[in-house]
């Protein structure tokens, strides 16, 4: 099966790395791509965000499956323009991609599937949101309605700061504040079928103990030895399942990947938010686990054979990730700066410890990879448990050379020396 692949982030190098180790897969395309994922992959400039181009470049390649990696193609519409040429795409319509587009929506359609969440109200004027603020009380969550790449939230005890960023965003959702660990649980369906893959935890935050402000991701885990063993189960069957069933049922069937990002709180499993793609850092650690070969689940989602598929197999060890991120971010991130010591992780701690590229791209003369974004490097890396797995990552992290760059050294440090403690990463 020859596979295209569309995005540009650690996310979608997991996505490839992965495709790339499946016997299955004949020839992989990546559409635009970033320097560590044309070790793996060709790449081709086309545009992400153009339904047409990436439809015409999958039918000129002959792409049997075409996996759209981040959400904002996925709202485009891209999926459908793939799906319109007789192509399978892996990921949902521009209309079930709302779920994660708009939080509105979103709570609209777990009120309709009752499926548990913060309670909120979505608010447009300066007065709804007084009132809202004033009926939760702090902590206050604020929330953009729309796609912000994880930046979009605020939570603070400051009045003040949470109705500053209310009317910086015009229409935001205001909700109550869930206490507890986050769990990532990411669902793949072919709109009907749910099949869960392993739990992940990530951590937000910029800085380490949880300190500073909200990112895309800095780092994450898997598996979660302090989580209930049935907790899986409990969230596809409270949270996944009816969400699927709610989409069909309006007529926009969800396929692809669902995210779930939830608190495990003292009244139970609450829904924070959905996301309508594989999370970006939780993918590089669930798929470094992940034994079965990557392109047929994702060709039996995109198809609808879910139902078929056998059992997913999972290596019984753990992962972790570990971001680099650029000067700055999550402000405006400084790029350009060369990179060094990548080699020296592929031969020193290959292969359980690797570098997954975010924004880096490769100098046309001096062949140099350089930063290209705020979050430029995902290392991860494999063990028989966090412990080993931490000690490689942080391991491969010190050789890493990025002026300028920041990192947290505290991903899955709790998780790792108190298996019972509901380590507390945001
Ligand atoms: P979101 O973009 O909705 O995932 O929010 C980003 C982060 O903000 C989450 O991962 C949480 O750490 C935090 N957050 C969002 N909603 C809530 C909430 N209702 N209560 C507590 N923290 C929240
Ligand atoms: N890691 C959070 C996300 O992918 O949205």
């Amino acid at each position: 099966m020859k596979v295209l692949v569309i995005g540009g982030g650690a996310r979608e190098h997991a996505l490839c790395r992965s495709l790339s180790l499946d016997p299955d897969v004949t020839a992989l395309h990546c559409a635009p791509g970033n320097a560590g994922i044309a070790e793996v992959a060709e790449l081709h400039a086309v545009d992400a965000l153009d339904g047409a181009a990436v439809a015409d470049l999958a039918a000129a390649l002959g792409a049997g499956l075409v996996v759209v990696g981040p959400e904002a193609p996925l709202v485009a519409g891209v999926a459908d323009a793939v799906r319109a040429r007789g192509i399978p795409a892996f990921g949902p319509s521009a209309e079930a991609a709302q779920l994660e587009g708009s939080k509105a929506f979103a709570k609209d359609v777990m009120a309709a599937a009752n499926v548990p969440t913060a309670r909120a109200y979505v608010c447009t004027t300066p007065a709804e949101v007084d009132e809202a603020l004033d009926a939760f009380g702090p902590p206050y969550v604020v929330k953009d309605d729309g796609l912000a790449a994880g930046k979009g939230v605020v939570v603070t005890g400051d009045l003040e700061e949470a109705r500053e960023h209310a009317l910086a965003c015009g229409r935001v959702v205001i909700e109550e504040f869930l206490d507890g660990p986050e769990v990532s649980l990411f669902a793949v369906t072919d709109g009907e079928t749910v099949v869960p893959l392993q739990p992940a935890q990530d951590f937000k935050r910029a800085y380490d103990g949880d300190e500073g402000p909200n990112t895309g991701g800095m780092g994450a885990y898997s598996p979660l030895p302090w989580a209930d063993p049935a907790l899986v189960d409990e969230i596809v069957a409270t949270v996944c399942q009816p969400t699927v069933d709610e989409l069909r049922r309006r007529g926009t069937p969800f396929s692809g990947l669902l995210y779930a990002g939830l608190a495990i709180t003292s009244r139970g499993v609450r829904v924070i938010e959905f996301n309508a793609r594989f999370g970006d850092p939780e993918t590089q650690v669930v798929l470094a686990r992940l034994k079965t070969p990557l392109a047929g689940l994702l060709k039996a989602a995109a198809t609808g054979a879910l139902a078929a598929e056998p059992p997913l197999r999972w290596s019984d060890g753990a992962a972790v990730t570990v971001v680099i991120a650029s000067h700055n971010y999550p402000g405006t991130p400084r790029t350009g700066d060369p990179i060094t010591g990548l080699d020296e992780v592929t031969a020193e701690d290959g292969p359980t410890a690797y570098v997954l590229h975010a924004g880096t791209k490769r100098d046309g003369a001096s062949g140099d990879v350089l930063s290209a974004g705020g979050r430029v490097l995902s290392v991860t890396a494999s063990g028989s448990d966090l412990a080993k797995a931490r000690e490689r990552v942080y391991r491969a992290v010190a050789r890493i050379g990025l002026d300028g760059s920041h990192h947290r050294t505290d991903i899955a440090a709790k998780a790792a020396t108190d298996a019972s403690g509901a380590a507390g990463g945001a």
